[in-house]
């Protein structure tokens, strides 16, 4: 085989190192399938020494994804890495089990009737969502439909700080978003701005448990207040899906007296990430709604099951399945107290960081981990500054520290914050370290000269 140039690297090969040379394989091709295979433990090995170069984990304080399972957790993994969930008549005790969880999770969210919810694991809150839209897109155009109107241009309406997965949706299953734009004072959605962008063409509001970009609770009580009253105006029963990707497993356990679930009767559905502080590797979601019969039947497929048939509703066919019984292995292993102790602790680590960030000076918080477990400042305005927080988030890069930098939604696009995302394992004693960090590179660039060099200026944009 030719070896690489350095100018054609769809022709590179990797070398294998001469310890685990063995079958007469020196090297393999990078992006051909090679002609001969390699013995396992020479494919472990060059994967593993790749992989070395990918983030730390633990250091990651951008995502809100879980990265880290308890030895036992990672046995029944391995155990359970060839179960498809889709195939329920193969696999019925996965089945139960992800209906047990159904049924936790309904609990959980106050469904007035926990038997009579409909719920479904997915690959994640995205494909949650995405169901989510659906049923509230179907349902308005059969209730228009029965009215004899017209179902042309259904809209939803979400702030303009939603996570990307509703501009997806509004794409993909052609509804008009309409976006209600953020202000630097009010960065999420407010009951006023709701009741400015809904018509009859509503086919529902979305308001976010914990907004990607700080945290912050969209105030769901209030926005379905504002609908009540409009309905008894108007007659228009405008639905409310609450997008509880990362709050639907942090506020049941942290704020508890929060009514933002089904307790609101105006709240059908509501979605949220297994794989965020559900405590699973990804990827897990959820979505449930209140009530079966609330679900056009339509969208509901049979599979078979037990020699019967068993409801299904999801964008997936084949999926893992193992997901579903770490949830429930988390549900058992750690019960509502344990997780009340794992989220209070990550409140505790924010709430730490937000105080040490605020003591820093130049920093002014836009979220302090009182809703999530999340920490987002901005730079306070100076005029000689000749750093800003791209540079900040590139220092602490080379500490390992992730921690992005980006600028918030369309409405506020000139405002660049930064965030600290607190999972389980950051413990204070890390979050103390961090600070020590941050300290020591906020230090080094208030003493710059000049600014830094544009080729070192991070542009992490890494915020989902
Ligand atoms: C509010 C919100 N909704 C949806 C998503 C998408 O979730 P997932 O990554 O589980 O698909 C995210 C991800 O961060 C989110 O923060």
């Amino acid at each position: 085989m030719p070896r690489w140039d350095g100018k054609h690297p769809d022709k590179a090969e990797i070398e294998i190192n001469p310890l685990y040379a063995r079958g007469g394989a020196t090297q393999v091709p990078r992006f051909e399938l090679a002609a001969h295979g390699i013995l396992p433990d020479t494919a472990y090995h060059l994967i593993h020494d790749e992989l070395a170069l990918d983030g730390n984990a633990r250091l990651n304080l951008a995502t809100f994804v879980q990265t880290w399972m308890e030895p036992e957790a990672l046995q029944l993994y391995i155990d359970a890495a060839g179960k498809n969930i889709v195939d329920k008549d193969e696999y019925p005790q996965t089945a139960a089990i992800e209906d047990r969880c159904v049924k936790i999770i309904a609990g959980l969210w106050h469904a007035p009737d926990v038997q009579g919810v409909l719920g479904v694991s997915t690959t994640g809150s995205s494909e949650a969502a995405m169901l989510g839209g659906l049923v509230m897109k179907r349902r308005w155009q059969q209730y228009r439909r029965q009215q004899g109107l017209s179902v042309d241009r259904p809209n939803i309406v979400f702030s303009s700080a939603v996570q990307v997965v509703w501009e997806r949706f509004a794409n993909y299953f052609e509804v008009e978003p309409r976006f209600v734009p953020v202000s630097v004072d009010r960065p999420q959605l407010t009951a006023d701005g709701v009741l400015q962008a809904i018509d009859d063409r509503t086919i529902g509001v979305v308001v976010v448990l914990g907004v990607t970009y700080t945290g912050v609770y969209e105030p769901v009580e209030a926005i379905c207040g504002a609908l009540d009253a409009y309905q008894a105006r108007t007659g228009l029963d405008i639905p409310v899906h609450v997008d509880a990707a990362s709050g639907g497993f942090v506020a049941p356990f942290i704020q508890p007296a929060l009514e933002w679930d089904f307790r609101l009767p105006r709240v059908l559905s509501i979605n949220a990430s297994g794989h965020k502080y559900g405590l699973v590797l990804p990827g897990l979601g959820w979505a449930l709604w209140r009530d079966r019969a609330l679900v056009p039947d339509d969208l509901i497929f049979d599979v078979a099951y037990l020699g019967g048939h068993m409801p299904t509703f999801g964008l997936n066919f084949s999926r893992p399945g193992a997901q579903v019984l770490l949830q429930y292995y988390n549900f058992l292993r750690l019960g509502f107290d344990g997780y009340v102790a794992v989220q209070q602790a990550c409140q505790r680590a924010a709430q730490f960081v937000a105080a040490g960030v605020q003591r820093l000076g130049p920093f002014h918080l836009l979220s302090d981990g009182s809703d999530l477990p999340v920490v987002a400042w901005r730079l306070v305005e100076a005029p000689k500054r000749l750093w800003d927080l791209h540079d900040l988030s590139h220092l602490l890069r080379e500490r390992g520290w992730q921690v992005p930098a980006y600028p918030l939604p369309p409405d506020l696009q000139d405002v660049t914050v930064m965030r600290v995302v607190v999972r389980n394992g950051f413990s204070l004693d890390l979050a103390q370290l961090f600070l020590q960090d941050l300290e020591r590179a906020v230090s080094s660039l208030e003493k710059l000269e000049q600014p830094l060099p544009h080729h070192l200026r991070s542009q992490t944009a890494f915020h989902h």
